[in-house]
């Protein structure tokens, strides 16, 4: 595998993460990608990259069907906690932009981490499909228009009533409309064979704070917008924002919105169909 450069796939050019908390706390994210795996469906001797492999648990998961698997990832602390958890399986840091392998690959999955990848999503594309042999597969989850909707206008109100405009804030993620991703998954040389856009309420079980350590995780961009010392204060007023519709009876659940697909590399001689 080799990388033309490394900048962050995943946390969008943000210092690295606390691996060790992703996994203790946010680890539902793995949990619920594990249905991927029936849509990605590995095969023995098949050669696939994970993009996006965080801390490695659905890596391991496809190696242990059968697979050859390169786990990629843009955050350094994700690839070192994966290969210290999975010392027997590859672990690449590389930007979801500029990315190779040796060879060309069955399948390229991705869970929960396109959307971390914000900058020239065309790009992130056009890595896939010269990673893909003809025919192969690219099966993703990925947050999608309107997701975390209720989370971000808290913290964009609470933002503004500490005098914070919206555009102070680097909007960490790209959540793109179906529309606008099936088209750039055509243009970059796929055909979308499934496809679904559903909402997935999302429980911050594991999380003893609630949406407080979510926004710890996740809203850094939206935290360090606010006035010096405000962090905290933004943090609360976010929660007390929500509560009543996010956590009406006591249980934290995010508004997630996903997009999940299968799409086929094309062979590149295809006629474009009009
Ligand atoms: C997601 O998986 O949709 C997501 C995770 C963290 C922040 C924003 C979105």
């Amino acid at each position: 595998m080799t990388s033309r450069n490394s900048g962050a796939a995943r946390a969008g050019g943000g210092a690295g993460w606390d691996a060790g908390l992703y996994d203790r706390s946010f680890g539902f994210v793995a949990a619920f990608g594990s249905d991927m795996l029936d849509l990605l469906a590995p095969e023995a001797g098949e050669r696939i990259v994970d993009l996006g492999c965080g801390t490695g648990t659905l890596t391991a998961a496809i190696a242990e069907r059968g697979a050859e698997v390169i786990g990629i990832d843009g955050d350094a602390a994700m690839v070192e906690r994966a290969r210290a958890l999975h010392p027997a399986l590859a672990f690449e840091h590389a930007d979801g932009r500029d990315f190779a392998i040796e060879g060309t690959a069955d399948a390229v999955f991705s869970n929960a981490a396109l959307h971390w990848m914000k900058e020239e999503p065309a790009q992130v594309i056009a890595c896939v499909a010269r990673a893909l042999r003809p025919g192969g597969r690219f099966v993703a989850e990925m947050g999608a228009h309107r997701n975390v909707r209720i989370i971000t206008d808290a913290l964009y109100r609470a933002l503004a009533e500490e005098g914070v405009p919206a555009e102070a804030v680097d909007f960490p993620w790209y959540f793109p409309r179906t529309s606008r991703y099936v088209a750039l998954l055509e243009e970059g040389g796929f055909d979308v064979v499934q496809l679904h856009y559903f909402a997935r309420p999302t429980p911050l079980d594991d999380c003893p704070n609630g949406l407080a350590d979510w926004i710890a995780m996740f809203g850094r961009n939206f935290t360090d917008a606010a006035p010096p010392g405000r962090a905290q204060a933004v943090v609360e007023r976010t929660v007390a924002l929500t509560r009543a519709r996010l956590c009406p009876d006591g249980r934290w659940v995010t508004d997630y919105t996903r997009l999940r697909f299968v799409a086929v590399r094309t062979a590149g001689d295809e006629t474009a169909a009009v």
